[in-house]
């Protein structure tokens, strides 16, 4: 985790995403951006979009990860961005929040639930909502219904949870949410704003740790990740989930 960690904090995102997708989010979740809200931010990294968040919204964003480098950095780039909404950061475990019940009117979490597993943290993270409340998540997803066994048996390896997007909605509904709306990240997200970045500060990074297996390690699965994705992406993507709790 020290060595991903080292890895991603000069990025400015950790996973898939783009501001043209959080706005989307924000659109189909009907936020009023005139009205002031509580909002978390979970598994935030270095902040892309808690600061895009923050540039579209109003009242308060709690910004949590676990790498208080992460938040760092979020800090120090919030510094320079027009933000409407206040930024404050908890380094944190996503699973062990230290949230009132009902606290927050919206909960937000790109590319990061699956960190606790995808139920888990839905069920969790309901009980800080306020009845009515938004949940905005983003999570790896298939995309059709079936898929090469190459592909398949790889991120069925990686990830125990892996299901198509009408699987990740009925996980929603019967953890007690109202789904809003949905949509598929486009390439951009995973190439321009993800893929591309990492694997250009994989060259500084094997400068530093290159001695070290586990860094090697992490260099050769981001490549394989990077081609499956080229190779792939007809099969999977990360769906946006917009939901409300009831
Ligand atoms: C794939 S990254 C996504 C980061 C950011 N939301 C983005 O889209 O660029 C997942 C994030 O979850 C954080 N994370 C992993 N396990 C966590 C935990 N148990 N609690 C809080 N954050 C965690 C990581 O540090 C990382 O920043």
């Amino acid at each position: 985790m020290e060595l991903m960690m080292h890895l991603h904090r000069n990025n400015k995102r950790q996973g898939p995403g783009s501001e043209d997708a959080t706005n989307l989010a924000v659109t189909l979740a009907k936020i009023d951006r005139e009205k002031s809200y509580k909002i978390a931010d979970i598994g935030c990294g270095t902040g892309e979009q808690t600061i895009s968040l923050a540039k579209m919204l109003k009242g308060n964003i709690i910004a949590v990860d676990l790498f208080e480098e992460f938040l760092e950095k979020l800090k120090e780039d919030s510094k320079n961005e027009n933000i409407t909404a206040h930024i404050e950061t908890l380094a944190a475990s996503m699973d062990k929040l230290p949230f009132e019940k009902e606290e927050f009117d919206i909960i937000w979490s790109e590319g990061a639930v699956y960190n606790i597993g995808f139920k888990n943290g839905i069920n969790y993270w309901k009980e800080f909502l306020k009845p009515g409340g938004i949940l905005a998540v983003s999570e790896l997803s298939w995309i059709t219904n079936c898929r090469p066994k190459e592909l398949e048996d790889f991120w069925n390896g990686e990830y125990a949870e892996m299901d198509t997007i009408a699987g990740k909605i009925k996980a929603l509904e019967e953890a007690g949410y109202k789904v809003l709306g949905h949509f598929i990240l486009p390439d951009d997200c995973w190439l321009d704003n993800y893929y591309n970045p990492l694997l250009d500060s994989h060259k500084d990074f094997m400068e530093k740790f290159g001695d070290n297996e586990v860094a090697r390690v992490i260099v050769e699965r981001d490549i394989q990740e990077a081609d499956f994705y080229k190779k792939y992406k007809d099969y999977y993507s990360y769906g946006f989930y917009i939901a409300q709790k009831l």
